[in-house]
């Protein structure tokens, strides 16, 4: 496993191509890719062996964990067991004691600063939806968009055809074309949330960290944001902790059980769920 975090040469631009079509739809468009992000082997993400310690309390215990290219996987697991933890390791926020983050086959996150890990390519929503309220739903993309490191913008400055296309298909994305000169300030919660990811979006994100997206939400905003992942995947890759079951049998994707700062079971949702050491930990508790 080790072996492969080292390339074996230098990226291409054309090695993305025999993915799939992963990115075919933002292909010439995505900035990172043309930076180069190494998925040789079709990982976007290895945690190995990731231990973070709290005064001698293990919040992760030697973590292992591998996402694919385009992959939507749901993290679950009972309070504590140190999901948004992980989350804080693979973006820079927290510093692992040992084990080896990568994006991609070559980048190290943990020798890499928050900002740079953003640039990347890596995008994180936190739980709170963090809008800003007082503008209306285009300009947050507008801001969004703007505060993109990886382009060198004023604020000022005009949006170009391919920007404002972007801003227009992401609208659409997040089902919020109708309120483009909404104050967010008067959004639902659920529509703030999807504001929110839309924001992320702007950036190009490769990789979506999600923490408990659908909290709070209603059952039909649930299930339309639930449509929203399942539409991204393939074009993004997605990590979505969440309680929520019905939501987590909704994306179909793989599921990882974390308890206790480690992996404990992983598979389809239906075979974690049948899984007697997950039944444990979740009505032993
Ligand atoms: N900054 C911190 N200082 C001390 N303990 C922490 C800190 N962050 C998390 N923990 C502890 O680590 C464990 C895992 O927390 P967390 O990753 O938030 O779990 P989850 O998101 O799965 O509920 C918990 O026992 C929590 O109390
Ligand atoms: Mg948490």
């Amino acid at each position: 496993m080790t072996a492969t975090l080292t390339p074996e040469r230098p990226a291409a631009p054309e090695d993305d191509h025999g993915s799939g079509g992963l990115w075919e739809s933002e292909a010439t468009t995505s900035r990172v890719r043309v930076e180069g992000l190494d998925l040789t082997h079709k990982v976007i993400l290895y945690l190995e062996e990731i231990t973070v310690s709290f005064d001698g309390f293990k919040a992760l215990n030697n973590l292992s964990l591998t996402i694919d290219a385009g992959e939507l996987r749901c993290i679950i697991g009972p309070n504590g067991a140190g999901k948004t933890t992980m989350m804080d390791v693979i973006t820079g926020k927290t510093r692992p004691d040992s084990g080896t983050a990568f994006f991609g086959q070559t980048l190290d996150l943990t020798r890499m600063t928050e900002p740079q890990i953003a640039d990347a390519g890596i995008g994180r929503k936190f739980q709170k939806p963090t809008v800003f309220e007082n503008h209306t739903v285009f300009e947050n993309f507008e801001l969004a968009m703007k505060a993109d490191k990886r382009v060198r913008h004023s604020l000022f400055a005009e949006l170009s055809g391919e920007e404002l296309d972007h801003i227009a298909s992401v609208l659409i994305q997040v089902r919020l074309d109708r309120y483009a000169n909404r104050q967010a300030g008067l959004l639902s919660h659920g529509q703030k949330q999807w504001l929110e990811i839309g924001m992320l979006l702007m950036q190009k994100p490769q990789l979506l960290l999600l923490d408990e997206p659908v909290a709070g939400m209603t059952d039909e905003e649930t299930e339309r944001t639930a449509e929203l992942f399942v539409s991204l995947a393939g074009k993004h890759s997605l990590v979505v902790v969440e309680h929520d079951m019905k939501f987590v049998e909704a994306l179909g994707g793989k599921v990882t059980v974390l308890c206790d700062g480690s992996v404990l079971a992983e598979g389809s949702l239906a075979s974690v769920q049948a899984d007697p050491r997950v039944i444990e930990v979740y009505l032993g508790r």
